[in-house]
């Protein structure tokens, strides 16, 4: 059986490019291969968090998790930080990597820019991803477009290392991304990717977002002037953008779309995205407001850690021979 690995970061709600560009994978795995998903929050204080925010966020996206069907039973679900071999593993690949395949990644360049000095989290943090990933011996790793790039360094440092010791210490993990070759962008500015530390709230749709704050996020959202149905990323980011988001909620094609769509503008197009966006979300909102109180959240989470627990001190044990760090 294939082995799963990923994870999401507890700064905040998920919106729906996480739902769409990672979660619904998740799910759609978790019966063909042995799945861990983690809530990382090791890696959001690579940017400073209110702690009380951070343990609440950290339960939210485990509940989150649950809420869009994974699970637990399934899928082992946990949190990063209990499981210590993560910061230990990332330390070795530390000592494997080179500054300046660090400094190439886009995401550190987007985040540190224009600035002199930059958090040094900010910077290695994709080295702890890898880590998470190479811990579990995952095969493949289900994520959106915008961690393409950690996902190559994370099989460059495998086989660097693989070839370093001539076997296999490592699996070169596969990524696994969004069907649409796309990723959700912002409703406000849809050539920038919808995040969920945008200052405006209208930028993304949150899937704790109440019916109505979706309805007016959607009938917000920046389109064009030729008010025509018709999927054109280049020329018609906005409308485009929309149109995958309909999609992929209701698994209608480009097509499909600008078929039933013909001779009508943006106002009816946008009045039924309405309709599919909300039918996606209000299930997720709901199960997530029954589990966030629940035992069954905790529990999952200890069982979680357990099986993770497991996997991860086995290969860090491994790694720990391999690189002489220790003794017998
Ligand atoms: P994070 O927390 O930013 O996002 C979680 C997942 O959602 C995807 N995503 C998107 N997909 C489509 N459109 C968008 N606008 C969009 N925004 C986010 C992300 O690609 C991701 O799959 N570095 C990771 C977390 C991480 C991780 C890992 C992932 C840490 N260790 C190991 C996989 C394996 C991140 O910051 O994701």
């Amino acid at each position: 059986m294939k082995r799963v690995f990923s994870g999401v970061q507890p700064t905040g709600n998920l919106h729906i490019g996480n739902y769409l560009g990672a979660l619904k994978q998740f799910v759609e795995l978790q019966d063909e291969a042995e799945c861990f998903y983690c809530v990382v929050d090791q890696h959001a204080i690579t940017l400073p968090q209110d702690p009380k925010e951070l343990r609440e966020h950290n339960l939210d996206i485990a509940a989150l998790y649950m809420a869009v069907g994974i699970d637990p039973s399934k899928s082992s679900i946990f949190i990063q930080s209990e499981v210590q071999a993560h910061a230990a593993l990332s330390w070795v690949l530390t000592c494997s990597s080179y500054t300046g395949e660090l400094s190439r990644m886009t995401q550190f360049k987007d985040k540190a820019k224009g600035k002199e000095s930059a958090p040094t989290g900010l910077f290695t943090y994709p080295l702890l991803m890898a880590a998470d990933i190479l811990l579990y011996d995952a095969d493949i790793v289900p994520v959106g477009n915008d961690q393409k790039q950690h996902i190559e360094l994370t099989r460059d440092l495998a086989i660097r290392i693989n070839n370093r010791f001539d076997k296999k210490v490592f699996v070169v993990p596969e990524g696994r991304f969004m069907r649409e070759g796309t990723r959700v962008m912002a409703l406000d500015e849809p050539t920038k990717k919808m995040s969920k530390s945008a200052e405006n709230p209208h930028s993304r749709i949150s899937l704790l977002d109440e019916d109505s704050k979706i309805k007016k996020s959607i009938m917000k959202a920046t389109t064009d002037s030729e008010a025509i149905v018709r999927y054109d990323i280049e020329n018609k980011p906005g409308i485009s953008n929309l149109m995958d988001i309909y999609g992929a909620f209701s698994g209608k094609t480009h097509e499909e779309i600008e078929k039933m769509y013909d001779g009508h503008g943006y106002g009816d197009f946008k009045k039924d995205l309405v309709e599919v966006a909300i039918d996606g979300i209000r299930p997720i909102r709901e199960k997530f407001n029954e589990i966030r109180k629940s035992q069954e959240l905790l529990s999952a989470l200890d069982q979680g850690r357990e099986r993770a627990q497991t996997i991860a001190d086995k290969t860090l044990k491994r790694v720990y021979e391999t690189f002489g760090l220790g003794r017998k």
